[in-house]
């Protein structure tokens, strides 16, 4: 499979995909952005789309812009093949795995979610230290949306710190071949198993595990190790990026405490806070696609064959649609909502009401609990090491 690498050049004066210090990727797409082009060219055979309308206009058009190979995933020459899991795949594969996985997200289930989250998040606030300090992303954050996850595919809490431990294993090097690591060795032995046992099972919980091994997709049974490939999506797609999004809201609530105590004194701004925070945190920079004939964006054409990057935290930094002061963290801004960090069109994000229901639980439990949260002494934010998250690696905090 031709990863990304292989279409990238160095010689590039700015290269959204390399990630980096969030300012400064920041004012670089920003100066893409001022061009006013809807598709820039990056790299030879490469293209950008940095504007809010452009990248929901191709967000839209998957019947030009496939997702295969969007997250790209190599396998060892030892090693399985990896499926085509729900993002990596177009209609109608993707129409089944959406319809198969779908009902385990179903409204219903995850407005109920809010008490079980509540207690996770009061467990994990109880085992810290008195005071502090702790860090608010790999303390609390990162080990819940890893139990979330885990209760929502449908395996034990108590499993929930080996299964993150192993899946950001992975993420550290994607895109380059992870099936011979013993991180994807353990998963796929655990899921496999698990796999297993609900197939034996004559009473099985109605979750998603029980979904991926006992239903059908494009009328057949998925194989143990699909299996086992569809739930590893599912708990990297639940994991970081809600706890990056987590841990940058917070970031910017106590770097500059006055929004903090603003929304302390008025709790009716928690759900826009929760959506400023998913525009300004963006945690997934961007997407990939990969045109196909008469693919174009914004009236330019764009040649079959080109990879192109849909520049979701640019978009959610653009000034047309968010004003001019798009790049700051504004608790009342009323256009929040119009974000693209689910996604938009038939790949929009399968967990983002479970994960609006994360993030404000997590926030609220703080709020209620430790009203005189701040950053400790001295501490900043250092970005997280991946070119497509983005977020804080730690919050440190005390209180
Ligand atoms: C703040 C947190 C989250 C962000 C920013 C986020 C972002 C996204 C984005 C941008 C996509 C679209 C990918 C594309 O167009 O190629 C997506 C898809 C998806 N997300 Fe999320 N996501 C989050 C949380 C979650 C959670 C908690 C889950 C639960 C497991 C989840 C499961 C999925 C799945 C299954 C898809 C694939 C949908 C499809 O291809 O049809 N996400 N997400």
């Amino acid at each position: 499979m031709v990863g990304v690498e292989n279409v990238r050049t160095s010689g590039s004066a700015f290269d959204p995909l390399a990630g980096g210090e969030v300012d400064e990727v920041r004012r670089g797409l920003a100066a893409v952005r001022a061009t006013g082009c809807p598709v820039t060219t990056v790299a030879s055979g490469l293209r950008f789309v940095a504007g809010h309308g452009a990248a929901r206009e191709a967000l839209l058009s998957h019947e030009h812009l496939s997702n295969a190979g969007n997250f790209v995933l190599e396998a060892d020459n030892d090693g399985p093949a990896p499926p085509d899991l729900i993002t990596q795949s177009d209609p109608p594969g993707h129409t089944a795995l959406r319809a198969l996985l779908r009902p385990g997200f179903a409204r219903a289930s995850i407005t109920d979610a809010t008490p079980w989250i509540r207690e996770y998040a009061d467990e994990l606030l109880d085992a810290l230290p008195a005071g502090g300090p702790a860090d608010l992303v790999g303390d609390y954050a990162l080990p819940l949306t890893g139990r979330v996850i885990a209760r929502l595919v449908g395996v034990p809490a108590a499993d929930a710190a080996e299964l993150t431990a192993h899946s950001l294993a992975i993420t550290a090097i994607l895109p380059a071949a992870f099936t011979d690591t013993d991180a994807w060795r353990r998963l796929e032995e655990y899921f496999t198993l698990a796999a297993r046992a609900r197939r034996a099972d004559d009473d099985p919980p109605d979750d998603l595990l029980t979904r991926l091994a006992l239903g059908t997709a494009g009328g057949r049974r998925l194989t143990d190790q699909e299996v086992a490939f569809h739930a590893w999506q599912l708990f990297v797609a639940g994991l970081e990026s809600t706890a990056y999004t987590i841990g940058s809201a917070l970031y910017r609530l106590l770097s500059d405490r006055t929004r903090w105590e603003v929304l302390l004194a008025d709790r009716s701004l928690l759900d826009g806070v929760r959506e400023e925070g998913l525009r300004h945190g963006s945690a997934i920079r961007w997407v990939l696609r990969t045109a196909g004939e008469g693919a174009s964006v914004g009236g330019e054409e764009v040649t079959a064959g080109e990879r192109v990057i849909v520049g979701i935290e640019s978009a959610n930094l653009d000034e047309t649609a968010f004003g001019p002061d798009a790049a700051e963290f504004d608790l009342r801004r009323p256009s929040a909502r119009r974000h693209v960090a689910f996604g938009y069109g038939i790949h929009l994000c399968l967990g983002a009401e479970l994960s609006r229901i994360e993030i404000s639980t997590a926030l609220a439990a703080l709020l209620d609990r430790m009203p005189a949260l701040r950053l400790a002494p001295g501490a900043g934010w250092t970005d997280v090491a991946s070119p497509m998250f983005c977020g804080p690696q730690r919050v440190e905090v005390q209180w």
